[in-house]
């Protein structure tokens, strides 16, 4: 029945991850390095983007097929004129349970000061703020565009005060970079409510650098985090969750760890990921999406587009965390597509 496809590797759709811009302020250097998106980056021209319409559309034949959970990424989010009108036309989308959608936002923070209440008022559920580091040298080496961690701190003070109670903090850990804020971090966060969680530093992309060298595996973050503030694991909150739960035995909260690199969770991966222009990506390692701008502005009927997900998905193999080499630079033949576009 609908509702019920499964890959092959028997992993339905439950995760949508929309890119609605491939822009962003920020150059984090594992992500959109300067020398790579510099002033003659040629970025998606406005008709290429997938409309408010469009994406509503395809987010509404989604969950018809088992999808709960919708993420907007980008780039910088925010960045998109009128975001919260999308989130209003997105918080109307019902289950085939009759039940809303769990709608949130990946953000840099950067200007989230300015856009908190108006995302409240539209019906955004959670936010996801990234944060690399709490001293500002260390913060503005890892955003590279000399960016003062205190707006950031601002952004994430904003939407507490305008009602978001599930914050969340994303700090992707480079070792040598930022691995020294890694105690100050939790122990900032500790108490607040909000769950911050470490990321491995991951080879996404083609331009970001990556090497093993700059990875610190999670067991390292929770051992320097336990040694001062002691944890304890802590079950998933849902089947599939990205991030291994850890609560403060001293009942102040949680941390995350994300370990993409050291323990691969291909297995029960769940999310289908749209880019800014319409292509939909089954893994963010791939490096070629289905064209579904097309598709959507040929005058398909939902029940084809319907037929060209189911089909997508039914023949989707990827695992590649699990078969990832220890130098993807050196080992992989072909380009990967750059997260910036795919949307995290
Ligand atoms: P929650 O709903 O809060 O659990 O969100 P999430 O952890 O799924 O999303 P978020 O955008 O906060 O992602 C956290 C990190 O995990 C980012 O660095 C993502 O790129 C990474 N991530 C998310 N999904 C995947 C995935 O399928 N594969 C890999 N390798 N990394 C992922
Ligand atoms: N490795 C790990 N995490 C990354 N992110 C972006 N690039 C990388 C990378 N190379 C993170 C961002 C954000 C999330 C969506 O993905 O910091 O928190
Ligand atoms: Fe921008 Fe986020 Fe990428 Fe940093 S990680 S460059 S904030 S999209
Ligand atoms: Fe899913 Fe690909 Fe990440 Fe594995 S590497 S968890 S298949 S997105």
């Amino acid at each position: 029945a609908k509702g019920a496809i499964k890959d092959k590797r028997a992993r339905p759709l439950r995760d949508l991850r929309i890119s609605v811009t491939d822009r962003c302020n920020f150059r984090c250097t594992y992500c959109m390095p300067k020398e790579v998106f510099d002033k003659d980056h040629a970025y998606l021209a406005h008709d290429e983007l997938l409309s408010f319409e469009e994406i509503t559309r395809l987010a509404t034949i989604f969950t018809s097929l088992g999808v709960e959970k919708i993420r907007l990424t980008g780039g910088e989010p925010l960045l998109r004129k009128n975001l919260e009108i999308l989130v209003q036309m997105l918080a109307d989308i019902r289950t085939p349970a009759g039940k809303p959608l769990d709608l949130t936002l990946t953000t840099n923070g950067s200007i989230l000061r300015k856009k908190a209440a108006a995302l409240k008022a539209a019906g955004l559920n959670r936010i996801t703020v990234s944060l690399d580091g709490l001293q500002d040298d260390i913060f503005k080496q890892m955003n590279d565009v000399d960016f003062p961690v205190t707006d950031v701190l601002d952004g994430i003070s904003a939407a507490q005060e305008v009602g978001f109670s599930n914050l969340k903090v994303n700090m992707v850990v480079k070792k040598g970079t930022n691995d020294q804020e890694i105690v100050a971090m939790a122990k900032h966060f500790k108490g607040s409510g909000i769950t911050l969680r470490f990321i491995e530093f991951m080879d996404v992309g083609s331009s970001n650098g990556w090497n093993m060298t700059e990875v610190l595996p999670s067991k390292e973050v929770l051992a320097k985090i336990h040694a001062v503030f002691p944890l304890e694991a802590i079950e998933a909150s849902y089947p599939g969750e990205v991030a291994q739960r850890w609560r403060y035995v001293d009942g102040s909260g949680e941390v995350g760890v994300i370990s993409s690199v050291t323990q691969t969770f291909c297995h029960e991966c769940t999310r289908a990921r749209i880019s800014t222009d319409g292509q939909l990506y089954l893994c963010l390692f791939a490096n070629t999406g289905f064209d579904f701008k097309t598709l959507l502005r040929s005058g398909k009927t939902d029940l084809e587009i319907t037929n060209a997900i189911m089909g997508v998905w039914s023949n989707r193999d990827d695992h590649y965390s699990e078969i990832r080499g220890a130098n993807t630079l050196e080992s992989s033949s072909s380009r990967k597509v750059e997260m910036s576009y795919i949307g995290g």
